[in-house]
């Protein structure tokens, strides 16, 4: 399948068409399978979009049969502020009815390279697979970093040439301190893979990374589903350096 690129005009309408990509989701997945996963991502351009799911899904969607899993994580305890967990917590998870067994946290307060394994297991056990398959997540956000990078697959880093662990422990040199993501043959197996962009600040990047299809210069660009939807959702700012072709007039 090939990429879409839905460039939409502000920050706001961003989290809009991500909140309604989620519901879609959900709302399939339920429909065929009883159950929504979904892995969130970290940074900052998911929070509003979380704060919007809080603020007009509460009801709206059947939080009883979403089960939230985390892209990846910073090693650092849940309550940090620097926690994918926290911040996820806070804009979404505390505010809308999802039952606390639902939720599948990256167990941070474990060392990295057990919190990888305890989390591959809670993958495997949720998504009821033996030791050699793989789960194939509904939907999986993703954010870009500067650097190219997406979840905590960092440029040069050990965990981006990982091929047969679900989850990995990853140093980032350049942060000195750990990570644990989800690997790219999990993100490259989901249904849907919907990569959040905004700002000024991502121009440069975006530009790169989608500037040149079938590069694989750049951690994002090796996130290609073999069977399902890739969508990179970027506002208005953030695609000002794209080609004009791929640019409609907003
Ligand atoms: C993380 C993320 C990471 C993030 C990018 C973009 O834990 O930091 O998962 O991959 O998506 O760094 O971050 P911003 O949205 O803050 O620009």
């Amino acid at each position: 399948m090939g990429i879409e690129i839905k460039i939409v005009p502000d920050n706001a309408a961003l989290n809009r068409v991500a909140a309604s990509e989620f519901q879609n989701a959900a709302e399939s997945a339920i429909a065929e399978r009883g159950w929504l996963s979904v892995a969130l991502s970290g940074g900052n351009t998911p929070r509003s979009v979380y704060s919007l799911l809080a603020a007009e899904y509460k009801t709206a969607l059947p939080w009883d049969k979403v089960h939230i899993f985390f892209g990846d994580e910073r090693h650092v305890p849940p309550g940090h502020p620097d926690s994918n967990y926290r911040m996820a917590n806070e804009a979404l998870l505390s505010k809308v009815p999802i039952p606390a067994g639902n939720i599948h946290r990256i167990r941070t307060e474990l060392d990295p390279e057990s919190a990888a394994s305890d989390y591959e297991n809670q993958l495997r056990a949720q998504f009821g697979l033996s030791k050699t398959d793989l789960p194939r997540f509904d939907l999986i956000l993703l954010g870009l970093g500067d650097d190219g990078h997406t979840a905590s697959l960092f440029p040069g880093s050990t965990a981006l040439e990982e091929t047969s662990r679900l989850v990995a422990p990853n140093w980032v040199e350049k942060l000195k301190t750990f990570r644990i993501t989800l690997t790219l043959p999990i993100l490259n197996r989901a249904a849907e893979v919907l990569f959040l962009v905004s700002g000024q600040g991502k121009a440069q990047i975006l530009k790169e990374v989608l500037g040149s299809p079938g590069a694989m210069e750049f951690p994002a660009q090796r996130v290609r589903p073999q069977n399902g939807r890739l969508l990179w959702l970027v506002d208005h700012d953030a695609a000002s350096l794209l080609p004009l072709e791929s640019q409609p007039n907003l």
